[in-house]
């Protein structure tokens, strides 16, 4: 283990932005490029997202050109006061899929990004569940603090509430909307006024909690008010405790603006001294493994087919979990035991894609692949086997039963189809007496590249039948009886052969538990 390995290690922030679409993402990623000096006007990156939407769901060819822009912004690289920040993108809208969510797998912390008019929106909850899954710190900020939202109270506590998270209060707004004052600022003792030029924009405080001086702001009640507040909340809520926040049991709360960057640095601030440095991985066999080991490992979370429809190519994106990246790199892939050379590699910067110089634990590279990898895959140097454990899998939300068009070319719909769920594109079904097809996905792009890597690359032309949202849920095979199904309950069996219900709402699920009140029905992560 070298020493210079282990400080550059520690200098790693590897973290994604979850949140329900429009609270504010591509504007806070875009403050933090601007601080770090990575882009010079603001606007460059929401143009990108905004043409990236306005396509998805138009053209699929416009998508894959599309992609090979937006995987430049799928992962981030920026040097912010003296840390390596790597933010990975976690798409909403359209482009939302399964890939999201084994994102998440990939970083060592979240920041849980909240319109304060708001509050807690579906996407960020399912967001905020895959996340809490894996115990890592989430911070929250409360955005959007120029316009008039809902009370802070109120949202802290909704926060608590519906997410089952306690939060610590990093700061706390002095009104709101056009009357914002400031922000009065727990952490750092001291207020952060809206206005102010630079010398007055970050006011210390005394002993009392006070402002010194004469400001003509202390005679508002938006001052009085809002240190009272702060004050007896801090002394009457959750107390400061790093490792709950380093296991995801207390959300480190900030308030502020994205769009007027009111707030913003003193949230990153925070954000790099508090969160993690990447921190060491256990292996299926129980090998701890130190992220400024030596020797190179990584794990395969996400792959994005074809984004050149010239050459078949696609990435690979692979979490750095120890050791150092250099290009040329050789290296074992363990699902196959065969060696692999690391020599077409990418790095993700904020307006660019570049050749992996090099790169430590905690960030991500992308490899250019033809077909070799899957996602899970893990990747080491040296002669010791290391297998990460599988990533999860995640329950389905939207399906469509697939038939082949042409029943002539069954054998490259079966073998596409084989292939592309084994790679994670899509989740795989079959009706449990008459086998049908039925894919499911948590996003409605993962059906439009499945329909479209089938015809493209397996020449087999689908048939494919919305079926909508359903609630999937697994039981156990000795408890089922056949029976049980209905028109408004399929059943159905996974590509492991286990049985699942696909309940049509939440009244179908209610209505089956309540009449086996014994049964016990799972869910995938
Ligand atoms: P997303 O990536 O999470 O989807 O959200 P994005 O940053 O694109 O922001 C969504 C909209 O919210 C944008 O408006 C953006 O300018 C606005 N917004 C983000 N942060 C703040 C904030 O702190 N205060 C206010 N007032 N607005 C904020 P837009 O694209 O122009 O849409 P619209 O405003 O025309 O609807």
């Amino acid at each position: 283990m070298s020493k210079e390995l282990a400080q550059e290690v520690k200098k790693r922030r590897t973290f994604a932005i979850i949140s329900h679409p429009d609270a504010g993402k591509t504007t806070i990623t875009e403050q933090l490029l601007l601080f770090s000096g990575a882009i010079r006007q603001a606007g460059t990156v929401k143009a990108k997202g905004k043409k990236s939407n306005k396509f998805a769901k138009s053209d699929w060819m416009e998508i894959e050109k599309q992609r090979g822009i937006s995987v430049t912004s799928s992962v981030m690289q920026v040097d912010y006061d003296g840390y390596q920040v790597n933010i990975v993108d976690t798409p909403g809208h359209e482009d939302f899929s399964e890939d999201t969510y084994r994102t998440l797998m990939a970083v060592d912390a979240a920041v849980m990004v909240i319109d304060t008019a708001k509050g807690i929106e579906p996407q960020t909850k399912r967001l905020f569940e895959v996340v809490s899954h894996r115990g890592i710190p989430i911070f929250t900020f409360m955005n959007k603090l120029d316009r008039d939202g809902r009370e802070p109270l109120e949202l802290v506590e909704e926060l608590e509430e519906v997410l089952g998270i306690d939060a610590y209060l990093m700061n706390w707004p002095m009104g709101m909307g056009s009357s914002l004052l400031g922000l009065y600022d727990l952490y750092n003792h001291r207020v952060e006024l809206r206005r102010g030029d630079d010398d007055s924009h970050y006011l210390p405080l005394n002993d009392e909690g006070q402002v010194e001086g004469d400001y003509d702001f202390k005679s508002s009640s938006l001052y009085t008010q809002g240190l009272e507040d702060a004050q007896l909340l801090s002394e009457a809520g959750n107390p400061f405790d790093q490792n709950r926040i380093n296991s995801g049991k207390l959300t480190p709360v900030f308030f502020g603006s994205a769009l007027t960057g009111f707030g913003v640095q003193t949230f990153f601030d925070a954000f790099v001294d508090l969160a993690p440095a990447p921190s060491a991985t256990l292996t299926v066999d129980e090998q701890v493994i130190d992220p400024a080991d030596s020797r190179f490992t990584g794990f395969v979370f996400k792959i994005q087919a074809n984004m050149n429809p010239a050459h078949r190519d696609r990435i690979a994106f692979i979490r750095i979990c120890s050791g150092e990246f250099e290009k040329g790199l050789s290296t074992t892939l363990e699902r196959t035991g065969k060696s692999l050379s690391m020599s077409h590699t990418t790095q993700f910067m904020a307006d660019s894609r570049e050749e992996v110089q090099s790169a430590v634990a905690g960030d991500i590279i992308g490899l250019y692949d033809t077909g070799n990898l899957q996602i899970g895959d893990s990747i080491y140097e040296g002669k010791q086997v290391v297998k990460f454990p599988a990533l999860p899998q995640f329950t389905p939300e939207l399906f469509m039963r697939v038939t082949p068009k042409n029943v002539m070319k069954q054998k490259s719909f079966h073998k596409g189809i084989e292939q592309l769920v084994q790679e994670g594109a899509v989740q795989l079904y079959k009706t449990y007496h008459t086998e049908d097809y039925i894919i499911g996905a948590v996003g409605q792009l993962q059906f439009e590249v499945f329909q479209y890597r089938l015809q493209n690359e397996y020449n087999a032309e689908v048939e494919m039948i919305p079926m909508g949202h359903k609630i999937a849920r697994w039981i156990k095979p000795e408890d089922l009886d056949p029976k049980m199904s209905s028109s408004r309950n399929i059943l159905a069996k996974d590509r492991f052969d286990r049985p699942v219900f696909l309940f049509e709402n939440q009244f179908a699920e209610n209505w089956f538990t309540s009449k086996y009140p014994d049964i016990e029905l799972e869910k995938l992560l």
